[in-house]
């Protein structure tokens, strides 16, 4: 999960990744100064769409005040030295940062050592002395404080923080190429210069657009919410003559235009101090584009204000999500070398593979044994014909598919035209768990649509009739059992089940944490199926992983369902044999 953290709002991508590739992802924002509140929609919405669980973040945003840097380390040995990385690397940790604030980027610009100059790694190479230069982005530490505060608050642990002008450095520019970045943000707005050797000019200022919203907001005599809402949606360099404010805010004695002249003069002092501090770096390093983004680069016609300031170079301007957007862009490069490897090395087992099978002249014989992992439709792409490769790969011989009809629980998920697609992909068995009202129509639906195994769900009307439906079509019937629910609840009807499932989450999603009170339940059934010669299987479903899985198969459970914890295994086969091992 990629996260852009802001000052009045939260942008966030979150991508899956199967097979060394992207399978799905997902793009989300809350715009709100409640930035605990932002972060918390987004994170929810994105694991929503993703059906998994984050527990850490990749972070970019613009990190309060921040400066640049450049910085020379000096290191003199008695003797001859092989200079080895890790005397590179505490060169690095040697570069302070002033009081509050530390580094975050630390670019190499340059290593000399006295006999070779300008060499682009001195590794391995002997000598006496080794100098090197650095630029360093500095951030304020106050901020980054708040910031991981704000992420303890939504349990997201920060993998690592990035400022985005480094990222558009990383992503945007062509080698040889020098670009410029201005980044209009809430609180802060950041310009810079970057060339191959890193960041040449820097400079982070605390004018910025919750200013202008304080300035109309005074002018006006309006809340701030509403002078940041007016702004939005009337600032515009190029008013037009016909300009009116929305409905809502047309009780203020104000005109769009009136509203303008607050705004233009603003961008236009902020845009000329920028200009004035970095002109001597423009001249000398003559970038070749201008790259404008954050929440100013919204407003209506600020690329030609900014072109009356630099009239030669070509304006780009980026979209709110471009900063989130690019850190997924520079993850995912960064993962490239992985992604090979990973690649290369399931090549060279189906090489190998095919070398064994040539040489006997016949496929080698598979002794397929059925293993009672059930994995779960709601975690799983169903539309993909190598998932059901992989389940095939891994033994699976029952696959799960999760039914909610939006009434029983509050989602609506699979269905049965789902259900048809995944019966037309799989020869094996279908155990379709309903959690659903009205089970009778829904178990006639699921038998036609090629169910194997009905599970129905408690607390609905119908039920005994469901049961009865299912049996007369001799097809395999069971109970989930909800975790508020006794076992006593199904005495009655114990006699007529094939199967009783045992739910160790709140049905309704994919992700939650086991109930450690079905372990009691498991033993407590187990005995009665013992006591009275019943023949019903127990089965367990949510919240399954290798630790849960032992306790389960102590208490005398049969099958596992199992959606996050298998989703989210990189080696699926492994997975599943790491769910079978029992204690
Ligand atoms: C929950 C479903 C489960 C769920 C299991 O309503 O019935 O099948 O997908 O997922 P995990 O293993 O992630 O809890
Ligand atoms: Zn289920």
């Amino acid at each position: 999960m990629c996260l852009d953290l802001g000052a009045c709002g939260v942008r966030g991508m979150a991508y899956r990744i199967r097979n060394a590739e992207i399978d799905r992802s997902a793009y989300y924002s809350v715009d709100d100064f409640d930035t605990v509140f932002a972060l918390k929609s987004v994170i929810d919405e994105l694991e929503r769409q993703i059906g998994t669980h984050f527990e850490s973040a990749y972070i970019t945003g613009n990190f309060g005040p921040s400066f640049f840097k450049m910085t020379a380390k000096n290191t003199v040995w008695a003797n001859d030295h092989k200079i080895t990385a890790s005397d590179i690397k505490s060169q690095i940790a040697e570069i302070d940062a002033p009081d509050g604030f530390y580094p975050m980027h630390i670019i190499p610009l340059r290593y000399d050592t006295p006999k070779i100059r300008n060499m682009l790694s001195p590794v391995g190479h002997s000598d006496r002395q080794l100098v090197s230069a650095f630029s360093a982005l500095f951030f304020d530490g106050e901020y980054m404080k708040k910031i991981s505060e704000i992420l303890r608050h939504a349990h997201i642990r920060a993998t690592a923080f990035y400022a985005p002008q480094f990222l558009g450095n990383s992503v945007m520019r062509a080698r040889k190429q020098t670009i410029m970045f201005i980044d209009f943000g809430a609180e802060n707005t950041t310009a810079s210069i970057w060339t191959d050797r890193g960041p040449v000019w820097y400079n982070g200022r605390a004018v910025a657009g919750n200013d202008l919203t304080t300035e109309i907001s005074t002018r006006l005599n309006a809340p701030f919410s509403d002078a940041e809402r007016i702004k939005r949606n009337v600032a515009d360099l190029h008013p037009g003559e016909f300009a009116r404010f929305s409905p809502a805010d047309s009780a203020y004695a104000f005109s769009c235009a009136d509203v303008n002249e607050i705004v233009i003069p603003f961008y236009k002092n902020l845009i000329k101090s920028i200009h004035d501090d970095c002109a001597e770096y423009i001249e000398k390093y003559n970038p070749s584009k201008i790259v404008i983004c954050g929440g100013g680069a919204r407003i209506n016609g600020i690329e030609d204000l900014i072109a009356t300031h630099f009239p030669d170079i070509q304006i780009t301007k980026k979209d709110t999500d471009w900063a989130v957007r690019t850190l997924g862009e520079y993850i995912w490069a960064g993962e490239l070398p992985r992604r090979r490897a990973y690649i290369a090395r399931m090549q060279r087992v189906q090489n190998r593979f095919a070398r064994i099978a040539r040489i006997f002249h016949r496929k080698p014989k598979t002794q397929k044994r059925n293993v009672p992992i059930l994995p779960s439709t709601l975690c799983f792409d169903m539309m993909r014909p190598e998932t059901y490769t992989m389940f095939r790969a891994a033994d699976i011989s029952v696959i799960h598919v999760d039914i909610m009809d939006g009434l029983y629980v509050n989602r609506i998920a699979g269905g049965l035209d789902e259900l048809r697609t995944i019966r037309a992909s799989w020869a094996g068995h279908l155990h379709v768990h309903l959690m659903t009202d009205a089970p009778a129509e829904w178990a006639r639906g699921a038998i036609d649509a090629g169910a194997d195994t009905v599970i129905l769900s408690t607390n609905t009307a119908g039920l005994r009739d469901a049961i009865k439906i299912v049996r007369a079509s001799n097809r395999r019937v069971g109970i989930a059992l909800n975790p508020e629910s006794s076992v006593s609840l199904l005495k009655s009807v114990l006699r007529d089940l094939d199967e009783v499932m045992i739910m160790a989450v709140t049905p309704g999603a994919a992700g939650q944490e086991f109930n450690q009170d079905v372990i009691h339940k498991i033993s407590v059934l187990n005995a009665t199926r013992k006591k009275y010669g019943l023949k019903f299987t127990i089965s367990v479903d949510g919240g399954i992983n290798d630790k849960t899985a032992q306790l389960c198969w102590a208490a005398g459970a049969d099958a596992l369902v199992s959606g996050s914890y298998l989703a989210n295994s990189a080696d699926f086969p492994l997975a599943v044999q790491s769910l079978l091992k029992k204690s």
